[in-house]
């Protein structure tokens, strides 16, 4: 099917390697979030969760069992190729084929940041054991360049909740109970993701602006929330049944449209005063304002956005910027 391109997404009907070599650029991604086929046998996913299954796209395309290990490697030495160095790369597994995964991993320059377990409802129910209700997110990055991680994009450094506790701690704690989209009667994919969990990746390691890849589209999950937080994506789907009945509605969202609907953090405005600049925080000012003139905010208004990303007082941006020599 012919690609579905818009001015904020590319999304291909292709193979993710075969795709991704011919569209995309060496360096050129910030953040990829993808969740392969799971190599297992793909036609029960959904049994237990999605009990209704006329409303689930067929044309999942599984990979043999036997074949997982080098169909890994072939799609995260690309994914290796095409990541930004600093770029950022998670990945949602089940754990029958983890290991293949992370054999792959082992053989690429991709540094282990976090293992995120995400705990999720609608477990498949058992009688005789216990009952697996998690998956596992593989949080890598590519060594060489300054890691994206937004540290208070959701809580401020100092939110408290009731009982005292921090809430920027426990949204960062590496076990995510977050449910599954439960939405009876509707078209769904097969292991859709939900919006919560994959706002919470794209908020903490990437930008506004910046380009988010999901190699293996699906029901255009990560897509759909990525263009909604107001980034660009390009993604790649090899079935043309679930290609065409998902991707041409990504043409009708309006970027940013879930931006409105997120928590504000409570940030302290000048808690960098007085702090030194490092060449690393100059360095993201630069491009942060860049961005930010570029996407056609005025100085006087990129500065205020400037002054809550950073901690710090108007006069200290102007004085960091004219260091960086951008006068715009
Ligand atoms: C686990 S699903 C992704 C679900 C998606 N995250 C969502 O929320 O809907 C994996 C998808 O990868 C597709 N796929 C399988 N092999 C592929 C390949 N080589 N290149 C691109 N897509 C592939 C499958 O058809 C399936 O739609």
């Amino acid at each position: 099917m012919e690609p579905v391109i818009t001015p904020y997404g590319r999304f291909y009907n292709q193979d993710c390697v075969t795709g991704a070599r011919a569209h995309l650029a060496s360096g050129s991604v910030d953040l990829i979030v993808t969740d392969p086929p799971y190599g297992i046998d793909g036609d029960r996913l959904h049994r237990h969760y999605n009990r209704d299954e006329t409303c689930v796209v067929g044309g999942y395309v599984e990979v043999p069992a036997g074949a997982y290990g080098e169909f890994s490697l072939d799609w995260i030495l690309e994914a290796e190729r095409v990541l930004r160095p600093g770029g950022s790369i998670y990945i949602v597994s089940g754990y029958t084929n983890l290991y293949h995964i992370l054999h792959a991993l082992r053989q690429t320059s991709l540094r282990e940041v976090n293992h995120i377990i995400w705990k999720y409802n609608f477990g498949v129910y058992t009688r005789k054991k216990y009952i697996s209700s998690h998956y596992h997110i593989l949080f890598y990055e590519k060594p060489g360049g300054r890691r994206t991680f937004n540290l208070e994009c959701r809580y401020g450094a100092n939110e408290a909740s009731d009982d005292g506790g921090s809430l920027n701690y426990r949204d960062r704690e590496d076990v995510w109970a977050i449910n599954r989209h439960y939405k009876p009667g509707m078209v769904k994919n097969k292991n859709e993701l939900p919006t919560a969990l994959l706002g919470r990746m794209i908020q903490y390691s990437s930008d506004e602006g910046d380009l988010v890849c999901d190699l293996f589209l699906g029901g255009c999950s990560t897509a759909r929330t990525a263009i909604g937080l107001n980034r660009r994506t390009v993604g790649f789907e090899v079935s043309e049944t679930i290609f065409a009945k998902r991707a041409p509605a990504l043409a009708e969202i309006t970027p940013g449209d879930l931006l409105a609907s997120l928590r504000q953090p409570v940030i302290d405005p000048l808690r960098n005063q007085g702090k030194r600049w490092s060449r690393a925080d100059l360095e993201r000012l630069e491009r942060r304002y860049a961005e930010l003139r570029d996407g056609g905010k005025t100085r006087k208004a990129s500065i205020a956005v400037l002054q809550q990303e950073f901690g710090r007082g108007r006069w200290s941006l102007e004085r960091a910027l004219k260091r960086t020599g951008d006068g715009r």
